[in-house]
């Protein structure tokens, strides 16, 4: 089957079986949002579930949950503002917008990285014309920042903010409470699912493109003088890495994650460590490991806030596709929210080995005019004073107190003194390592990767071989009719399934069984129990098993029992 024709079939299938569908479809639709449909909803719910227990197994590692409006200062801070923009090219003849670097694909190597002027320079040299009116008058591509505006509050006494274009500078907003939760030790991370928002210009490819998408992403916090030294023999496959196109190792390469970590290639441990446990969880919900690959940003495609970046690439219908960016933001974020924001909550702690002895201006307390002043305060402002690594030049000055409250400190409260301390550690701004995962781009490709259609009674037979894991029901309970007491029975056994913690059942009286068989399949169900009339004579029931279609007969119970515990395969 052509490329073109099997998309065709898989997209129609989505659609038809309430997988995916597009959105506000009786006006007329919106390019770049999509809707998950009764049965897509299920899978996204179960990729998600999936992807939560196998970030927070690290152990470290908790789930947060921000607001998707973020106020305008969180995102100046973050660069967002300034930086988060994509190149658009407008046609003067018919006014259509495009993305200029997708007008160049093909034709450079990295159209992304490209200034303006080159974009326009090489629309021109390659004679590109315009795709919707093909006509050659294009106005200079100008860049067009991807948030979408909002506001907080009504009229002037509201707030410019955004709908967030990442998860990310939510945990970086929380960096405070948990590094409170980890009591003040590093390494820790937050994970965050939910939607983030990007006002692509003339989004196309279905679900790769979308201008509200599903994020899950992790913020590991660390300290960069602490190399961590991750154990990466367990993953002893090969896969495929291509680093910087120019730097030192350009080229494809084919390695275990540790040979990428000691030859170089990849640099930060944490950040190899990642790569193999995001190869994990893509193996795990059902990618096809041969159309895994992982790409490292040139620097001029990198970020605003990266200084190295690799993409987790999956091929599917859209050839090769991001669907994960592993990143390693510094302390870019932390930083700039420091100094955007004054906190001084936004630091580690690294204890020394052994305290050290040093000569430093402090300001002590002068307890007489501090205690009247501040009264129950009187004892955090000592505290943050003690803590003062950098001594203002000049009085009065403003103090953060350790609940992030800000006090005014003035002349006669303090004595400035040259002293011999003892220094137990000191602060930091810690680094953080961030694997971004798009959850619909996932989902797309675990659609495609486990979609076959092969040949039954002369006609076209669909399977989506779905992960149990990830797939909308475990198991699909089918009366042969739904008469004489098989449709009760069948009803008895859902509820059953559906009282078990984690599986879900679907029950499905309508049409032929072949039908309700066929649909079960093309919805992934890896599990069907026929009830029969023989059910009702000696309680066992078929189970058909999706990826080969082989029957068995079982006792109810026996079947019951191996489904709760997840060995019904052993029934074959
Ligand atoms: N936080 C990663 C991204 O915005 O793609």
């Amino acid at each position: 089957m052509s490329n073109e024709r099997r998309l065709g079939r898989l997209t129609s299938l989505l659609r038809r079986r309430g997988i995916i569908l597009p959105s506000y479809e009786i006006y007329g639709g919106v390019s770049g949002l999509i809707d998950y449909g009764p049965v897509g909803a299920r899978i996204k719910r179960r990729v998600i579930d999936v992807w939560i227990d196998h970030w927070t197994s690290v152990g470290n590692v908790v789930e947060v949950d921000s607001p998707t409006i973020t106020p305008e200062p969180v995102l100046v801070a973050s660069g967002h503002v300034d930086e988060f923009n994509d190149h658009m090219s407008e046609c003067g003849a018919c006014g259509a917008v495009f993305r200029s670097d997708h007008l160049l694909e093909g034709l450079n190597p990295n159209p992304n990285s490209l200034e303006a002027s080159d974009l326009d320079d090489k629309i021109a040299d390659s004679a590109i014309t315009c795709p919707s009116c093909g006509g050659f008058e294009w106005k200079g591509a100008s860049p067009m920042n991807l948030m979408f505006p909002t506001r907080i509050g009504a009229k002037r006494g509201g707030r410019m903010a955004y709908m967030r274009p990442e998860t990310a500078q939510g945990m970086f907003m929380l960096y405070p409470a948990l590094f409170r939760h980890f009591r003040q030790r590093l390494p820790f991370g937050a994970i965050q699912t939910g939607k983030a928002y990007r006002n692509e210009i003339s989004p196309r490819q279905g679900m790769i493109r979308l201008r509200e998408f599903n994020m899950a992403e992790l913020e590991y916090f660390i300290d960069p003088d602490e190399l961590p030294n991750p154990d990466l023999g367990r993953w002893d496959s090969s896969v495929s890495l291509l680093p910087d196109p120019e730097g030192p190792h350009a080229g494809e390469h084919s390695m275990t994650f540790g040979e990428a970590l000691g030859s170089g290639i990849v640099k930060h441990p944490t950040v190899a460590w990642f790569l193999a446990l995001t190869w994990d969880f893509l193996v795990d919900v059902g990618v096809d490991p041969e159309r895994i690959r992982f790409r490292q940003h040139a620097s001029t495609e990198m970020a605003h806030y990266a200084s190295d970046c690799w993409d987790c690439e999956l091929n599917g219908e859209h050839g090769w596709v991001e669907a994960v960016g592993i990143a390693n933001r510094t302390c870019h974020d932390l930083l700039s929210h420091q100094e955007h924001s004054g906190s001084k909550l936004l630091r580690g702690w690294r204890q020394f080995d052994s305290p050290r002895t040093e000569t430093m201006e402090v300001l002590t307390p002068n307890g007489a005019v501090i205690g009247p002043t501040f009264k129950g305060d009187a004892s955090a402002v000592a505290d943050a004073l003690s803590e003062l690594t950098d001594v203002p030049d000049s009085l009065p000055f403003i103090l953060t107190l350790a609940d992030g409250t800000n006090v005014e400190v003035t002349e006669e409260m303090v004595t400035r003194r040259v002293e011999k301390v003892t220094v137990h550690g000191e602060y930091f701004t810690p680094h953080v390592i961030e694997p971004a995962f798009g959850i619909d781009r996932i989902i797309w490709h675990i659609l495609d990767h486990s979609y076959s259609e092969t040949e039954k009674e002369g006609k076209g037979y669909t399977i989506l071989s779905l992960k149990q894991d990830v797939a909308p029901f475990d198991v699909v309970i089918l009366p042969l009719f739904d008469k004489d007491g098989m449709g009760e029975l069948a009803r008895q056994i859902s509820s059953r399934v559906s009282s078990m913690p984690g599986i879900h059942g679907d029950l499905d009286v309508s049409r032929s069984i072949g039908r309700r068989y066929a649909r079960a399949d093309e919805i992934g169900v890896p599990w069907a129990i026929t009830v029969d009339h023989a059910s009702l004579e000696d309680g066992t029931v078929t189970v058909r098993r999706r990826d080969d279609q082989t029957q068995v007969r079982a006792e109810v119970e026996s079947l019951l029992s191996h489904l709760s515990s997840g060995t019904i395969g052993e029934l074959f």
